[in-house]
């Protein structure tokens, strides 16, 4: 995939690699291009490169190949601060000798600010994330998630176009990151600023979001909006990073267009749509969201695949029943189901017939 800057293209990574030994490439070939206004998320395992491309962005790493383009001028010899990014990381310490309120002050500073204009400024930022009271307190007298506030404050109080956050909400337990999550997402909107945002927290990039690029092994493996990702897996790498996945084993029997017929290794046909499938004979894995199989396939319209199964076991979860089956001899097939009322309950060893629609089931590369 090659970066096609269009007039709205803010940041532009255009055939960046990166290397920290010389030998082994972390980044490799990188051609992202991001829009103005755009939230766009990295998300991705550990050691996949993206706190590295976070880095080069903001100037702190330097690209071992390529260019950086922030709206439309190559950086990569520009320092940190004379880029005008805003910075937000876990753990990103505010200064803690200071108060809050010089803790904002201080990017100002550096920028030769008036102190008029720095009150005025330090008073509006605090006033974003609701923490104007807390002015005259030091760090230490806040909680962990009126910090991460005060970060992200001082991040914007310069009134940066461009805020690129490190998984600023890790350290944060599971209801203020959640709260924390909707008001970036509602900061972000209101401000009209660009952000990229690294996680490995796939719920999270799959609600705040307006695209994500998946990483893996220092390359973006799918440029997607969230639904097109989980929904439009493009390979196994991406169907079974997001969301929960069925990854059945086969090989592409019949193929005409993007209609592939697969022969599972217990021997089984079944129709799928074929992704970057590319001849017959070649191993594949069908991937089927849990969500997307029907244990009372004689209701599903005529089109539907449909299978036998051997039920192993049932969790229920409340909202939702989830039971891991056996089908074409893999033991790790799950299928997830509303619990609703009089819903027929299904027990370990039963055989049922499952079905699913050919165009849920997408043939990928081989796992
Ligand atoms: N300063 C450094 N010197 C040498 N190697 C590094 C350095 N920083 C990162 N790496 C290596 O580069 C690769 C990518 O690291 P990076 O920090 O970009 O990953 P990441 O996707 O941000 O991971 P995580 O989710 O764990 O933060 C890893 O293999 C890492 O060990
Ligand atoms: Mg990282």
């Amino acid at each position: 995939m090659t970066a096609q800057p269009g007039n709205d293209a803010f940041v532009v990574f255009d055939h960046v690699q990166k290397s920290y030994d010389g030998q082994t490439l972390v980044v490799k070939d990188l051609n992202l291009s991001i829009g103005k206004g755009e939230f766009l998320t990295m998300l991705g395992p550990s050691g996949s490169g993206k706190t590295t491309c976070l880095m080069m962005l903001a100037g702190f790493e330097t690209a071992t190949h390529g260019e950086i383009l922030l709206d439309g001028k190559n950086i990569n010899d520009v320092p940190p601060h004379k880029r005008g990014i805003g910075m937000v990381f876990q753990n990103y310490a505010l200064f803690p000798h200071m108060t809050v309120g010089e803790n904002l002050s201080f990017p100002l500073e550096v920028r030769g600010m008036s102190k008029s204009e720095r009150e005025e400024r330090v008073t509006r930022a605090l006033d974003m994330v609701q923490m104007g009271k807390f002015k005259n307190r030091r760090p230490a007298q806040l909680s962990g998630g009126q910090q991460q506030r005060i970060a992200l404050a001082r991040a914007l109080v310069f009134d940066p176009k461009l805020v690129l956050m490190d998984e600023p909400l890790g350290a944060l337990d599971k209801q203020l990151r959640e709260h924390m999550q909707f008001e970036i997402k509602a900061l972000h909107d209101r401000l009209g600023i660009t952000v990229v945002y690294v996680t490995h927290d796939q719920g999270e990039a799959l609600t705040m979001s307006d695209r994500i690029a998946v990483f893996n092994d220092g390359r973006i493996q799918q440029l997607a909006p969230p639904p097109s990702l989980y929904e439009q897996p493009e390979n196994s790498f991406v169907a079974g990073f997001i969301g929960e996945n069925n990854a059945l084993r086969g090989t592409i029997q019949e193929l005409q267009g993007d209609k592939a017929l697969v022969r599972l290794t217990n021997g089984e046909l079944i129709d799928a749509t074929a992704v970057n499938i590319r001849e017959r004979g070649q191993e594949t894995t069908v991937s089927i969201r849990p969500e997307r199989v029907e244990f009372k396939p004689e209701l599903m319209p005529r089109d539907a695949h449909t299978i036998e199964a051997k039920v192993r076991d049932v969790v229920y979860m409340g909202d939702i029943l989830r039971a891991r089956l056996c089908v074409a001899g893999q033991d790790d097939f799950v299928m997830k189901y509303r619990n609703t009322l009089g819903q027929v309950k299904l027990s370990p060893g039963q055989s049922i017939r499952i079905g699913w629609h050919p165009e849920d089931a997408r043939a990928l590369d081989p796992v």
